[in-house]
């Protein structure tokens, strides 16, 4: 049988040998999030043990608050650019242990109380297991509770009712994706089915018209043999957030690429990657409902979709020039230069590392094209966004 959690394998088998081979995209779904037993949704692994140093994978927030006090810093230049509106709203998607969440709180609370005052901080999060590790993390400020409020779905927003910022850091990495690979019979895509008791792959047709739509918008010369994948998933997302905007802005920080760069040629294998304890490996069925699993972003289709819903693009960059832009550099020189806690903020700047992996894209509706500080140094054009057909 396929190692993984017990309960969790049992599950998808049983789809599997119900339905027949089911799509990756939809595999990936059932392992990170299946409501019993998937990765996130788990209530018997404590929160803190996916997310972190003990766990399977750290992110920026553990790594320094200095991301977090960028953000609110960020927040408000935007909130004064919209007319310091009463409530300004900050949607966070996806808020992992809600350490990002405490940094801009406090960042907030003690730089910016024309801002705090009026912010009311909405975390949107589909597992109660993160969700409870949230409330933990932000047990300061749960006694205001017009401030904090959490949803499962952005579908509980009404549409056009927020004025402020949607934001999201490592959020879209981890929706799950569409493998394809492209064969003597055209671009086929991963199916997982269930043999002699282990998970295995086979390549068939891709599973829905939208897709091969998607492949097509793309546009490809690679050549049998190359695999990547697609984040539909993504792109839904960015239509729901457009609809909730009123005025504002959504801003998603992520590891990924322009569509350019995604698919070149030269990326033959994608950027499919799983994470247990620090360890990182390709292989899927190992470890199931054990292991995080995540594909890097395509920005390009993220703010074409975005654009679609009536989003501009505000601007792409990485996340080193994004924190030099708001001024980290100054804000790093004014600490101990032999502390561990600046050899720690500078890995997020780093120019080899986090610094340029995680970019930032920006969007935003109902303004006129706002100057960010956070967008002062753009690596990248708005040209370098277009798709690749349409470059
Ligand atoms: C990799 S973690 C994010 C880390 C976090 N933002 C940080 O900065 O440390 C992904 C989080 O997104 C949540 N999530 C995944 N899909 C979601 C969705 N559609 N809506 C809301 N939350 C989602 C997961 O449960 C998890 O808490």
């Amino acid at each position: 049988m396929s190692a993984g959690y017990p309960e969790l394998v049992a599950a998808i088998a049983s789809e599997v040998t119900a339905s027949g081979p089911i799509p990756f995209a939809r595999f990936m779904e059932l392992a990170l999030y299946h409501p019993a037993f998937g990765y996130y949704m788990r209530p018997s692994k404590p929160a803190a043990e996916r997310i972190g140093w003990k766990g399977d994978f750290y992110t920026s927030s553990d790594v320094h608050p200095i991301l977090g006090h960028a953000l609110a810093k960020q927040a408000e230049q935007m909130d004064r650019l919209l007319g310091q509106p009463s409530p300004f709203t900050i949607v966070e998607m996806g808020p992992g242990k809600g350490l990002l969440a405490r940094h801009i709180l406090s960042a907030s609370q003690h730089h910016y109380p024309s801002l705090f005052h009026r912010l009311r901080y909405v975390l949107t999060e589909r597992s109660p297991a993160m969700r409870e590790a949230q409330r933990h993390t932000l047990a300061p400020w749960l006694d205001r509770p017009e401030l904090i409020t959490w949803v499962d779905d952005l579908a509980h927003i009404p549409p056009h009712s927020l004025t402020g910022l949607c934001f999201s850091n490592e959020l879209v990495d981890s929706f799950p994706v569409h493998r394809i690979q492209v064969t003597a019979q055209g671009i086929e895509e991963l199916w997982v089915d269930y043999q002699d008791g282990q998970f295995v792959e086979h390549l068939k047709p891709l599973s829905s018209d939208r897709l091969a739509s998607h492949l097509r918008q793309i546009g490809s010369d690679w050549t049998e043999g190359y695999r990547t994948e697609i984040n539909l998933h993504a792109l839904d997302w960015m239509t729901d957030v457009a609809q909730r905007l009123n005025r504002g802005f959504v801003l998603t920080i992520d590891y990924g690429h322009t569509a350019q760069d995604l698919y070149s040629t030269d990326r033959k294998r994608g950027t499919f990657l799983c994470y247990r304890q620090h360890a990182v490996h390709e292989d899927p069925f190992l470890h199931v409902g054990e292991q995080d699993m995540t594909a890097h972003v395509d920005f390009s289709s993220l703010a074409t979709a975005g654009e679609e819903q009536g989003l501009q693009t505000t601007g792409f960059t990485n996340q080193m020039s994004f924190l030099m832009g708001l001024g980290m550099e100054q804000m790093l020189a004014g600490l101990d230069q032999n502390s561990p806690e600046l050899t720690a903020a500078i890995q997020l700047l780093k120019p080899n590392g986090m610094g340029t992996t995680f970019k930032v894209l920006v969007q935003h509706k109902g303004m006129p094209h706002p100057d960010l500080d956070g967008l002062r140094y753009k690596p990248f054009f708005r040209s370098a966004l277009t798709t690749r057909s349409a470059a």
